[in-house]
């Protein structure tokens, strides 16, 4: 891609944005270095000003592109990313057998198709194809759902940001069980649904195997001639759709691809294929999203962030005070109350809706009357519930989880060397993966990173595994 098409492209989308287009100085900086050059000295030189102030108006820059383009932008990437942006946004790209970034490296050897210019247009469903398959009806209670739903609005806008703008073709939505990821995605499908030809939801609850979840998915788009006898040529069946249609597909429950018992992130036997099979989505070009929603993360997802652009990871948190729609929607009593419940929930819906149930049925609703009781306390449907998550943990992380059940304050990972019979590397694995789990928390404080259990972890631990 010529120079002078790269800058123009960035000069429009700055122009876009802000309303004023790039000044001089910022020009100069973006010239030399797409051309790869060490931008400070020619720059400063040539206006007459010193390398710093260069370097500061750099620094400016780069953070104004990344804000633009919706990516961390630096000296180092800024070619690549801009040309990427502008690959997608350019008509003029769409059939093209391939394109060059730098020396010539060939970035994408597939045709990108526009949704709107399929291989066979023929075959292009005239509304979006949606199957929700098994998905819960979420629909239903969205008009109950709004407010608390509008909480999720960053959130939402992120994930379509990614996944409309910037064309990732890979997402991990991560978070705890009852967080909301479920919830979230089918939000997510009705918010942007008409910007694809295919949406597919389906869960993974039962684990099945790479074949069979393939064969249901290619189930969905026009048969072809021939029936797939082999799982390479599904995969690629699945990946040209991926490529002539544009596709959303949320994969949900993807953590009961994983051994219960073993360190997070570790595929069953029979699933172990599916780490191919992601990283293909990843690596591959098409036009296409892959959604993956799981409680515990997917270890190849790190790997995948670090090496690709177009994969990127989100984790949900707390639902926040809009978590009060959820008290209201159970009518429950004493308002002024409510911020205190959802603090002591961790702001997750699941555990609100079922500790409000319990509120509704011997407190008559009442709030205040229940807060005054011992808290957090945890309702049968809850202990069950956060049993099934400690069922899947290794004997090193439930030493160090036990451990956390005692502390009343966050500690450092070091805290626990010499405290507890477990090598040091045995520790730093065991925290790392309660974090994949997201059961632990971290916070950074004078340069240190301090972790904790929240209270109703702490409560179900102490319950469940300390008292005799
Ligand atoms: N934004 C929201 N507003 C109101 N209720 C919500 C919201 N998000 C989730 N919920 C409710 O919380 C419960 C748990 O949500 P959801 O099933 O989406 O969580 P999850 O993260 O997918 O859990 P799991 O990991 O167990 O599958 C559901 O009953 C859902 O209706
Ligand atoms: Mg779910």
């Amino acid at each position: 891609m010529e120079l002078k098409e790269v800058l123009r492209f960035a000069d429009e989308k700055v122009f876009a944005k802000t309303g004023k287009h790039l000044e001089d100085l910022q020009e100069a900086i973006l010239k030399e270095t797409l051309q790869g050059r060490k931008y400070a000295a020619k720059v400063a030189q040539d206006r007459d000003c010193s390398e710093g102030y260069v370097r500061v108006a750099a620094a400016e820059l780069w953070k104004l592109l990344s804000e633009v383009l919706g990516e961390d932008v630096s000296k180092g990437n800024v070619r690549a990313i801009l040309e990427r942006a502008n690959f997608y946004n350019s008509p003029s790209t769409i059939g093209r057998d391939h394109v060059t970034v730098n020396n010539n490296v060939n970035i994408c050897q597939e045709k990108a198709r526009s949704p709107t210019h399929p291989q066979n247009p023929q075959q292009t469903p005239t509304q979006p194809h949606i199957d929700l398959g098994d998905a819960p009806e979420i629909f239903r209670f969205f008009d109950s759902l709004r407010d608390s739903f509008a909480s999720r609005t960053p959130q939402l806008s992120t994930l379509e940001n990614w996944i409309t703008q910037q064309r990732t073709r890979l997402i991990a939505l991560l978070g705890i069980s009852g967080i909301g990821k479920t919830t979230l995605s089918l939000g997510l499908i009705n918010q942007i649904k008409t910007g694809f030809d295919y949406i597919i939801y389906r869960s993974l609850r039962f684990s099945p195997t790479l074949e069979a979840t393939l064969t249901n998915l290619l189930q969905i788009f026009p048969q072809p001639t021939e029936t797939p006898q082999n799982i390479d040529t599904k995969i690629s069946q699945l990946l040209n759709h991926l490529r002539n249609y544009r596709c959303l597909i949320v994969l949900d429950d993807v953590q009961m691809l994983f051994c219960s018992g073993q360190p997070p992130g570790q595929y069953k036997s029979d699933c172990e294929n599916y780490q191919l099979f992601f990283k293909l989505i990843a690596e591959v070009c098409h036009q296409s999203c892959l959604m993956l929603n799981s409680s515990e993360k997917p270890r190849e997802i790190v790997r995948l962030e670090k090496a690709y652009h177009p994969v990127r990871s989100f984790e949900l948190g707390s639902l926040g005070i809009a978590a009060k729609d959820i008290l209201q929607s159970e009518k429950l009593s004493d308002e002024e109350t409510w911020e205190t419940l959802i603090d002591i929930y961790q702001g997750n819906p699941l555990w609100l809706e079922l500790t409000a149930t319990l509120i509704r049925e011997l407190f008559g609703g009442r709030v205040a009357e229940f807060l005054q009781c011992e808290m957090p306390i945890l309702d049968e449907g809850l202990q069950s519930q956060l049993s099934q998550q400690f069922q899947r943990l290794t004997p090193p992380e439930l030493a160090v989880v036990t451990h956390f059940a005692n502390l009343a304050e966050p500690v450092a990972v070091s805290y626990f060397f010499n405290k507890i019979p477990l090598s040091s590397s045995e520790i730093l694995n065991a925290v790392r993966s309660l974090r994949n789990r997201f059961l632990l928390d971290a916070i950074e404080e004078e340069k240190i990173t301090l972790f904790s259990l929240n209270p109703v972890l702490k409560q179900y631990v102490q319950s469940r595994y300390l008292s005799n």
